[in-house]
């Protein structure tokens, strides 16, 4: 029997083992990666554009992060399922923040709820104060890509970089068990890293964190519509699915599929009698 990894059980792990995380958005791909080891599973609100097919992450709704993270929870033996605050929910007051990170852990089954930013200390305290570990988010923000100008790397002069720190620093301070830290250069991982005591987990912040995630579409090759330089694909599914799909398609028009094996016998004498009945029906 598999002992589920806790919000303290990853903390613990600060300067030991690196720390591998995924985003997953549904069962079968939840059970793959929990059977294949994954320390965490994010039910990332990156859910809007890999899997409903937006533009960004705005538009994804609690409800429908609240619906996946079930989904995820259903198949997580080991794995921390952590729910991603979608846009909207925790920038509303305390008291909605820490009913929406409720609902992610009473309905969802998450066992740790991320958001995004330095700016909802207060809710990140409320939270925590609540029962629920909660992840920051830093450097590359995607809920506040409008005000960012875009998808761009974060802490690039010597002020922006030190804000960063402050503001990982301030995270911790306020209770967060991890904090993750989102295209941001490699150095000031490195440096933000060694001044929190809590583990960084990093995409596109370089080798110096405590862990690594990325967005399994990315992982898998399923999400085409741009690939960040910080990503590695570890497989091709998408033309491995256009393939089966397509070879399916003329099995279908050519008579090849399905074939006798594929379907259903009938014992001869119920056959024979069958027969009997349709002379009737012709008969008839
Ligand atoms: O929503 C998401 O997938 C994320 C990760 C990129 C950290 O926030």
């Amino acid at each position: 029997m598999l002992k589920p990894l806790t919000a303290p059980d990853i903390a613990s792990r600060k300067g030991g083992e690196r720390l591998a995380m995924l985003t997953a958005y549904d069962y079968p791909t939840a059970l793959a990666l929990d059977q294949a080891g994954a320390d965490m599973l994010l039910v990332g609100d990156s859910l809007a554009m890999v899997v409903l097919g937006h533009p960004d992450t705005l538009s994804v709704t609690l409800d429908e992060m609240v619906h996946h993270t079930k989904a995820v929870s259903r198949a997580a033996r080991r794995s921390l399922v952590i729910g991603d605050l979608p846009f909207l929910s925790y920038q509303a007051g305390v008291e909605r923040a820490v009913l929406a990170a409720g609902r992610l852990v009473q309905e969802g089954g998450a066992r740790a709820v991320k958001l995004e930013g330095a700016g909802y200390l207060r809710e990140v305290e409320a939270m925590v104060r609540a029962g629920v570990p909660v992840m920051g988010h830093v450097g590359l923000t995607p809920q506040l890509v409008a005000g960012l100008g875009g998808f761009k790397v974060q802490g690039k002069t010597a002020e922006t970089a030190a804000r960063l720190v402050r503001e990982a620093m301030a995270l911790e301070a306020a209770g967060c068990f991890s904090i993750v830290l989102e295209a941001v250069p490699s150095v000031v991982a490195r440096e933000i890293t060694a001044r929190v005591s809590i583990p960084t987990i990093g995409i596109g912040a370089g080798p110096h964190c405590d862990g690594q995630v990325l967005v399994i579409h990315d992982v898998l090759g399923l999400f085409e519509r741009f690939t960040p330089k910080f990503v590695k694909r570890y497989a091709e599914l998408g033309n491995l699915m256009q393939e089966a799909a397509g070879r399916y398609m003329y099995e279908v028009r050519q008579g090849a599929f399905p074939a006798d094996e594929h379907g259903f016998g009938m014992d001869p004498q119920e056959a024979a009698a069958f027969r009997g009945l349709l002379n009737d029906i012709v008969a008839g």
